[in-house]
Formats: structure tokens, C-alpha cells, sequence
């Protein structure tokens, strides 16, 4: 059962889902998980072996001995942890290890969940959910700022390529590939900046949310 306090905040890498989901939770006073986290610790954990995060049976190991320190890891931002996230994303064992731990944090006491399949797997009857995108450009853009901002000097055409691929990958996948719940509202912030996005997102939760 789908707690009456859920919201699911889906969507493309760099679209500003992370920043507005924050800003809902802290809001609204729910509890906030950047599920992307869990996938990104996932495709360390199988990189400290050594292994291939495309290796199902070891990658679904990892997923199921996953730990809530693994997510304090500082090393799970960055292009081989993005790609590795992204490659153990597409394994059925991985996600499935995944889902229970999902639906338990969003039980407990309701929820703002980001991710890529939120609003279609995890909690397919919340209440209220967005999915936030922008143009590709427009992502690519931000996610070079924002390695600029932390020292890390890339040609925009390299980071706007790795988008691109992850995209394809997240998108295609047979389990739970990334698309728009059919009762999701799509909010493309190409052109609006956080706070606009937020004022809209937030107008919206609360209406379904009913409060
Ligand atoms: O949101 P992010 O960029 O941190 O996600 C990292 C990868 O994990 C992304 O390529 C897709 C995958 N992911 C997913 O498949 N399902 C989710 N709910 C969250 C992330």
C-alpha cells in the first residue's frame, strides 16, 4: 500500500529534480531519498571488486548487501561512478534488491523520493508526481557549471556526450526504464529557474496531496 504522503519526483540526470525534491521535502516536512544514491553506491561497490558493473550476479550481491554508510561515501559523484550507476541500473536482480528498501523509507512516515521510476515502479499510487526535465542542452549546460563549481574543468561537448549516453541507457532498459508515470505532471524547466520551478511544484503537491 502507497502511503497518503508520497512524492515521486522522476527524471532525466541534471533536470533539477535533486535541488526541487529537497526544497518540497523540507517544505512539506517529509523525509527525502535520492534513490539515485543507492544505484550509484551499488556500482562502487562492485568497482572496489574489481568486477564489471555490467557482471548481473555480482552487481546483484552488492545491491543486496548494500548498507546505509555506503551512501555516506564521497566518492559516488563523478563520470565512472555516474556510468557505473547507470550500468547496474539496467540489471532486474539489482533493482529488485533495491525495491523493498525503497518502499520501506516512503512507508515509514511518507516521503519525497527522486529517481528515474518512482512515480511507475516503486510507489505507482502516490499521490502526487512530477517528472522534471529540461532539453538536453540546456542539462548538459548545468551539469558543466556545476563541475566547474567544484574544480573540474571538462569540455561541454565531453559531459553533454556521457549525458547523452546515460540517457539512452536509463531510457531503454526493459525493467523500469525512465519515463513519465501517465499521471505524472511533466514540468520541463529549460527555461524556468529553481524557484520558479519550486513555486509551481509546490503549487501542485500541495493540491494532490491535499494540504
Ligand atoms: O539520479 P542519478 O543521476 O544520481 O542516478 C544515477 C543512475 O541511477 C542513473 O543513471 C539511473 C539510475 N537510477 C535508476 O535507474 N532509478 C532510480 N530510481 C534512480 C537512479
Amino acid at each position: 500500500m502507497t502511503p497518503s504522503r508520497v512524492v515521486a519526483v522522476d527524471g532525466p540526470a541534471a533536470a533539477g529534480k535533486g535541488t526541487l525534491a529537497r526544497r518540497l521535502a523540507a517544505e512539506l516536512g517529509l523525509p527525502y531519498l535520492d534513490t539515485g544514491l543507492l544505484y550509484r553506491a551499488v556500482g562502487r561497490r562492485v568497482l572496489d571488486r574489481g568486477a564489471d558493473p555490467r557482471d548481473a550476479d555480482i552487481a546483484a550481491a552488492e545491491a543486496r548487501a548494500l548498507t546505509a554508510a555506503d551512501l555516506d561515501r564521497t566518492d559516488l559523484r563523478g563520470p565512472e561512478a555516474d556510468m557505473a550507476a547507470s550500468a547496474v541500473a539496467v540489471l532486474p536482480g539489482v533493482r529488485a534488491a533495491l525495491l523493498d528498501w525503497q518502499r520501506d523509507f516512503g512507508r515509514r512516515h511518507g516521503a519525497v523520493m527522486d529517481g528515474r521510476d518512482i512515480g511507475t515502479v516503486i510507489f505507482p499510487d502516490a499521490p502526487a508526481k512530477l517528472f522534471v526535465t529540461a532539453s538536453p542542452e540546456a542539462r548538459a549546460r548545468r551539469r558543466w557549471l556545476e563541475l566547474q563549481g567544484r574544480g573540474v574543468e571538462r569540455p561541454l561537448a565531453e559531459v553533454e556526450a556521457e549525458m547523452r549516453a546515460r540517457d539512452a541507457q536509463d531510457a531503454s532498459r526493459s525493467t523500469a526504464p525512465m519515463k513519465p508515470a501517465a499521471d505524472a505532471v511533466v514540468l520541463d524547466t529549460t527555461d524556468l529557474d529553481a524557484e520558479h520551478a519550486f513555486r509551481v511544484a509546490l503549487d501542485l503537491v500541495r493540491r494532490r496531496l491535499g494540504g
